[in-house]
């Protein structure tokens, strides 16, 4: 890859030296000099002119990551649909980039979603539904559409034959297998979980459909997210699962193997290898259920969480208990992924390069009066001061979705790049 290209006039170009190069670097979210780019912009003058805290987003990223989960689906020469699961991020230009390849549709959880993804220009047909919890207006206010619903109870089967007998419908089934980047992210496996049909009450299910005309043509699983190469293999023994409750269906469509690839947040992360993951899924669909059998994916964080950074002001600097804390002008409520998943939001500072072994480490939490507002435990920067702008790497998927108006904290603004 060519670092230096695309450098804007008056600006260092980006570091070339292997030794320094962060395992998050690309061409498109680099340090030049000391300054951190992202999308050709250097972060503080993009505080400069919008203020802080600020979420900006690298539109060709988002593209390029969809084509490439689109480009290892197709390969397998097995039937595919792609999917974003708008529940990662909601945010109007992301979902016009989504929109823009022309090769992924929208999943939605309530019937909110599925409005927002019609008014943003996407076709029902494009739109696949797996809610939780449905009631009967839910079901009254979208099932009507021509999108894919799929069934997360034998209550909401019942719901659905009453108000649309003789629908198509898709059964979300709970392979009781799981994996996730955190207990927090794992959907399936150990203690029972409230989502799908589980294996015991899966003939119950079909009986309900049946007695209302209901035409099951699809399954569909999620079973946890953040997981990465090392989650695979679980992962694709739930497939296993998903495929041989599929099995009995003679009307079956689409196999919908829901969500989960991670994306890396350390040097220890090793991603996971896209031709193995659509390889493997399309293996197992086309031998034991047939080549015109369609694999469905519906990912949130794989597709945008890495195109986004949120950068932030310090606000504070201070030793408490013999840990240096750092505080920042953004709290959970902007962005909550480390404060509800419990893992540690890779920091990098903006204006003064990388830190290395002997940089001195930090504490970085927000301001939000909760102790679970802390985005790192262990920070390394080479220096921090008041003022200095920090900026937090994989901000694009499950923040500005997520946010809330807790402690009544500003919120952080959001800019598409590109
Ligand atoms: C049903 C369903 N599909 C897809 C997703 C997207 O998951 P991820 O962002 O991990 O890809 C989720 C996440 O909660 C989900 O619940």
């Amino acid at each position: 890859m060519d670092l230096f290209r695309d450098v804007p006039s008056g600006r260092l170009p980006a570091s070339p030296s292997p030794e320094l190069t962060p395992w998050w670097h690309r061409e498109s979210l680099c340090y030049r000099g000391n300054l951190l780019h992202i999308a050709g912009h250097a972060v503080v003058d993009l505080i400069d002119r919008h203020g802080a805290p600020i979420v900006a987003y690298d539109r060709a990223r988002i593209v390029e990551n969809v084509n490439r989960l689109k480009g290892a689906l197709v390969s397998t020469g097995q039937p595919s649909r792609l999917y974003f699961a708008v529940k990662c991020n909601r945010f109007g230009p992301l979902l016009g980039a989504i929109r823009s390849t022309g090769v992924c549709g929208i999943d939605c959880c309530s019937p909110g979603e599925v409005h927002l993804a019609l008014n943003s220009g996407f076709e029902p047909h494009e739109i696949s539904f797996t809610g939780s919890s449905v009631s009967e207006e839910d079901v009254a206010s979208i099932g009507h559409l021509p999108i894919r619903m799929n069934v997360d109870s034998i209550s909401m089967m019942h719901k659905v034959g009453r108000l649309f007998p003789g629908r198509r419908v898709g059964i979300r089934v709970n392979p009781q297998i799981g994996v996730g980047l955190t207990p927090q992210l794992t959907y399936a496996g150990g203690k029972p979980t409230k989502f799908g049909i589980y294996e015991d009450r899966f003939q119950e299910a079909l009986q309900v459909a049946a007695q209302y005309g209901l035409i099951v043509e699809g399954v569909h699983m999620h079973v946890g997210s953040g997981w990465l190469a090392h989650g695979l293999e679980t992962f694709l023994r739930a497939v296993d699962r998903l495929c041989s409750f599929a099995s009995c269906l003679p009307e079956l469509r689409y196999v919908n193997v829901g969500g989960g690839i991670g994306v890396c947040h350390s040097d220890e992360d090793e991603p996971v290898d896209l031709d193995l993951y659509a390889g493997n899924i399309a293996e197992r669909v086309g031998t034991l259920l047939g080549d015109h059998v369609e694999i469905c994916c519906e990912p949130g964080d794989y597709l945008v969480n890495d195109t986004a950074i949120l950068a932030a002001r310090v606000t504070m600097v201070e030793e408490k208990g013999g840990v240096t804390f750092v505080g920042l002008n953004v709290g959970f409520n902007s962005n909550p992924q480390a404060a509800h998943y419990g893992f540690a939001q890779e920091m990098v500072h903006a204006s003064r390069g990388l830190a290395d072994d002997a940089s001195p480490r930090f504490v970085v939490v927000g301001n939000i009066n909760e102790v679970i507002d802390n985005f790192h435990s262990d920070a390394a920067f080479p220096k921090v001061e008041e003022g200095d702008v920090l900026v937090m790497l994989n901000a694009g998927g499950y923040g500005s979705s997520m946010a809330s108006n807790h402690c009544m904290r500003k919120l952080a603004i959001e800019v598409m790049l590109g």
